[in-house]
């Protein structure tokens, strides 16, 4: 493995520019403006998954957005490596708060990456992470040194919440067949800190709408008098916590299944600063579920949080309005045994349930996810862990997550088999948020540690 040392050395430049020109081509997913340049991105994709080496190299069609297949099967009898990844972002907004353009990719140095990193839309979420994957594959062909079989599943929704990658796994199971699912779209703890991702939360979303008078009032005529539904929506959103920051949606907690005491213990000597955590967000204090720490409550516990809300006037100056209806789009991120349309319907059932009889209520579903854990005895866990041995000369720690890559949970559902989530991104690589970044340091790491993973898991699946 060492050559594959010296050909990434020599092609870095070179790894680093085509991701350069990746995250130029704007693949946002969730707004339609830019559906020429998801499907640009797809074909990039496929590209350059051709120029390193793979074969059968397909954009599948979907309802949606295309699915990017490849493979390069080398024996039938060695074991298969099915990397997933996703070529979409997030929407740039608010791009105003960018201090570069999202699409404009620059490289800049911060205090947590010293050696630079590049900043972008998607430069960690998942197009720098997913494209490491491509470069490590390069490395592994081009140095024949590929010791397994591997296969490509890139799409292009999991930023909207995949909905046609399930359906198409389930049509077509038997070409994903595999041994094991490999995904980079996750985090570790820090640069000098390795982690493996062991769990990710699922989701609930919903979009509530509460309704009053007819119109808009005048707000002194009928102010006091009749329903006021923002004051109703905040009313009501308040209600979902109580003063212990529980969940009170009826029955919410009744599946969670509860982290044993040993296992909460471990995962707390895990290296985390609340005074570093709180600076870098800036607040005073943290807040949260009673009884857990702030690294339990974002990974092992159930959430629900306000994602958007509005109603009423907000323009600029004043105007005295009541307003007619207020709406919000509430989240809930869910833990091992929850059950995403189950606890759906528990919300409708309780936010119909808590509604005064002066407004009218209506709850929408949208996508969910379930949750899920890895296991961290099997052969797949081993494989990861000698590999960051390897290349980061010290043991990762296993750490769940909070946030949710639903089709995780559909892998071993359909295709039976366990997924790996090796994550570069860091938590303060801002995804989702304005500035964007992901370190060089992690590009490269990323695709060093990859081919390791792949020469580990064919020895041990070998034993
Ligand atoms: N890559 C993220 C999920 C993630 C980020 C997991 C960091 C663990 C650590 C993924 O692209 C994402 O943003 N997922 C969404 C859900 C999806 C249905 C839109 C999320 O978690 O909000
Ligand atoms: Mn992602
Ligand atoms: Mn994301």
């Amino acid at each position: 493995m060492e050559h594959l040392k010296s050909y990434q050395e020599a092609n870095k430049e070179r790894y680093l520019e085509e991701l350069m020109d990746l995250l130029r081509i704007p693949s946002v997913s969730a707004d339609s403006n830019y559906d020429a340049d998801v499907l640009k991105t797809a074909d990039f994709i496929k590209n350059k998954l051709i120029e390193a080496g793979a074969e059968n190299v397909e954009v599948c069609e979907t309802a949606g957005f295309p699915i990017v297949y490849a493979d390069k099967i080398i024996d039938p009898n060695l074991p298969t490596v099915c990397v997933y990844g996703h070529y979409d972002v997030q929407p740039a907004d608010p791009v105003e708060l960018w201090d570069s353009g999202p699409f404009d990719p620059i490289i800049k140095k911060t205090a947590i990456h010293p050696e630079g990193a590049i900043f972008a839309r998607g430069a960690c979420d998942d197009k720098g992470q997913m494209y490491m994957h491509v470069k490590a594959f390069e490395n592994m062909v081009k140095n024949d040194a590929l010791p397994c079989n591997v296969k490509f599943m890139i799409e292009g929704e999991e930023e909207v919440g995949s909905p046609s990658l399930g359906p198409f796994i389930r049509e077509h199971a038997d070409k994903f067949a595999c041994d094991v699912v490999l995904v980079s779209d996750t985090g570790m703890i820090a640069n000098d800190v390795p982690s493996i991702c062991t769990g990710l939360r699922g989701l609930s979303y919903v979009e509530v709408e509460v309704v009053g008078p007819n119109r808009d009032l005048h707000s002194g005529i009928y102010g006091g008098a009749v329903a006021n539904p923002a004051n109703v929506l905040a009313k009501m959103i308040a209600s979902l916590h109580d003063e212990n920051g529980h969940i009170t949606v009826d029955g919410f907690y009744d599946a969670v299944e509860n982290v044993s005491d040993e296992e909460r213990a471990a995962m707390n000597k895990a290296p985390f600063s609340l005074e570093e955590y709180k600076e870098h967000l800036d607040i005073d204090a943290v807040d949260g579920e009673k009884g857990y720490t702030t690294l339990e409550r974002g990974s092992i516990r159930p959430t629900l949080d306000v994602n958007g809300i509005w109603s009423g006037y907000i323009g600029e100056g004043a105007k005295t309005v009541l307003p007619s209806k207020a709406n919000a789009k509430i989240s809930m991120r869910l833990v091992p045994n929850q059950d995403s349309e189950t606890v759906t319907e528990l919300f409708k059932t309780h936010f119909q349930k808590i509604a005064p009889p002066s407004v009218k209520v209506t709850v929408t579903p949208h996508h969910g996810g379930e949750p899920v854990v890895t296991p961290t005895t099997g052969i797949a866990y081993k494989a990861a862990d000698k590999a960051y041995e390897k290349t980061f000369g010290k043991r990762a720690i296993p750490q769940r997550s909070g946030g949710s890559i639903p089709i995780v949970a559909m892998f071993e559902e359909v295709l039976g088999v366990k997924t790996i989530l090796m994550g570069f991104g860091l938590n303060s690589d801002a995804i989702h948020s304005p500035n964007e970044h992901y370190g060089l340091f992690n590009y490269y790491k990323g695709i060093e540690t990859i081919p390791y993973f792949y020469q580990y898991f064919t020895e041990l699946s070998a034993k």
